[in-house]
């Protein structure tokens, strides 16, 4: 750590006046998580559950960019991991390199993001640590969110919904300079308020999997979910499953969750969600081969979900894919509508069309959230009626080994990222709220 993110981290700790901070020297480095260009082609031929992501994750000096106008500066005092981590340090689909290229080549500005190194992350808590000249709304000493979807709003396609925009990224991903580093650089249009009875590794979980999640239960570019509603929610203990499950509750649906421990099963179960199939325990093999799906182990499946619920789901919430599709395209109720955001077990995807049109069934395709979405599913968390999913923490130094957990799904909910925060519990500002939410606050983290 150099000696000015040294004092920028004892300034934010001691709760130094905005102007303090705004005065404090900017190092010329700072230390992220990174996977290198040269080493991009290091697991050809490997398969994809033995790429290591301990392996080519690594904690580089970063050279600091150059501000934008519209940008800012963020002391990360806490991050997560997100599966694109995952997808970025085993480079599938496709190494990222491919995106920060494409984005150099947009602009003078955009051209800062083709480096030899990516630093990734696609969430932060943290504070504003400088602002460019055409910055509003944002000031030094502002805690704040980080939201990922990074757009360029002079493009006409990003003036409806912005997850449209035609040059639409997610930054830590799609861009570079992430959340994973004790400096990360943001759009202002990026920002949101810090929930303030949340400590910073709590806050720094949610932007990603809870604006996603809300996107596709709540939102009309969603399923828009209504009161009384059945949402079959695959992976309902991870990252936005759980979050998921939190929506549907709060908007009077009943969710049925899908997990594969009886331990995932006890914790849905206190998140408020009666209705829970482990799938591991039923043995559900819906491809017989890697070619061929069984429609009997679809058909065994939806009587389950009938037997819980008595009824068929109004909306599936689908993101394992290949190894799921077939079923959820089935179970989904005449008329419903299967929304997905995600293909985690293969993308090429194959499912019986006849069950889709005769059924009148939609199938629909979502991706994280426009900055509308994003501000309402954080005003959501900042009013205690959505709550973090922190499950474990990691140091920076062990992002490696976190990544690891999520891509060999040995987590549950979110594992968050200590960046500058020195331990854990640091950042609540509104300790009555607090004390009020901790048990729910915490849930995940008893579970653990
Ligand atoms: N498009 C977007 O904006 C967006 C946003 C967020 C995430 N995503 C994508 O969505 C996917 C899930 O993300 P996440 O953060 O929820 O990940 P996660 O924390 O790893 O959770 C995924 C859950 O899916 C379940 N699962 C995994 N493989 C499965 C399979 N073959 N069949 C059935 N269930 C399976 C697991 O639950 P059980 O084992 O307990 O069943 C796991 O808990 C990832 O591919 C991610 O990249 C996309």
């Amino acid at each position: 750590m150099t000696t000015e993110i040294e004092a920028i981290r004892t300034a934010i700790l001691e709760g130094a006046a905005a102007e303090d901070l705004a005065g404090l020297p900017l190092p010329t480095a700072f230390r992220g998580a990174t996977v290198r260009a040269d080493e991009q082609e290091m697991f050809a031929g490997v398969p994809s559950q033995e790429k290591d992501p301990r392996a080519s994750l690594h904690i580089d000096d970063v050279e600091l960019p150059e501000l934008a106008p519209d940008e800012a500066f963020i002391a990360v005092m806490a991050s997560s991991i997100n599966f694109n981590t995952v997808w970025t340090s085993i480079f599938e689909p496709l190494p990222t390199f491919q995106f920060l290229t494409r984005l150099g080549k947009e602009s003078v500005w955009g051209a800062r993001h083709d480096q030899p190194v990516h630093v990734v992350g696609s969430d932060a808590a943290g504070v504003v640590l400088r602002v460019g000249s055409a910055v509003r709304l944002w000031k030094p000493g502002d805690a704040v969110t980080v939201h990922c979807n990074y757009v360029d709003d002079q493009d006409p396609s990003s003036h409806d919904d912005s997850m449209l925009a035609t040059n639409q990224r997610i930054w830590g991903f799609e861009s570079n300079y992430g959340g994973l580093a004790e400096i990360a650089l943001v759009k202002a249009n990026q920002l949101m308020p810090k929930p303030a009875h949340l400590t910073w590794e709590e806050a720094a979980v949610n932007g990603l999997t809870n604006s996603t999640s809300y996107r596709m239960i709540v939102s009309p570019n969603g399923s828009q979910m209504t009161q009384g509603q059945t949402v079959l929610i695959w992976g309902a203990g991870g990252g936005i499953g759980a979050y998921a499950v939190q929506y549907v509750l709060n908007g009077g649906g009943t969710p049925v969750g899908v997990v594969s421990s009886p331990e995932r099963a006890a914790l849905l179960r206190e998140l408020g969600c009666d209705a829970v199939i482990d799938r591991k325990a039923e043995g559900f093999r819906f491809w017989s081969d890697d070619q061929t799906q069984d429609p009997a182990e679809w058909r065994r499946f939806g009587k389950l979900v009938r037997e819980l619920v008595g009824t068929d789901p109004d909306i599936v919430f689908e993101h394992p894919g290949r190894q799921t599709m077939g079923a959820s395209v089935f179970v989904a109720k005449r008329g419903g509508m299967i929304i997905t955001c995600a293909a985690t077990s293969g993308f090429m995807i194959e499912y019986d069309n006849r069950y889709l049109w005769m059924n009148l069934k939609t199938l629909k395709g979502c991706h994280f959230a426009n900055y509308r979405e994003a501000w309402a599913a954080n005003r959501l968390v900042c009013e205690g009626k959505i709550q973090p999913t922190l499950s474990r923490v990691f140091p920076l130094d062990d992002v490696g080994e976190a990544a690891y957990q999520v891509h060999h799904n040995l987590h549950e909910g979110k594992l968050g990222v200590l960046v500058l925060a020195p331990e854990e519990g640091l950042g609540v500002t509104d300790v009555a709220m607090r004390e009020r939410l901790e048990p729910q606050i915490a849930l995940f983290r008893r579970h653990a």
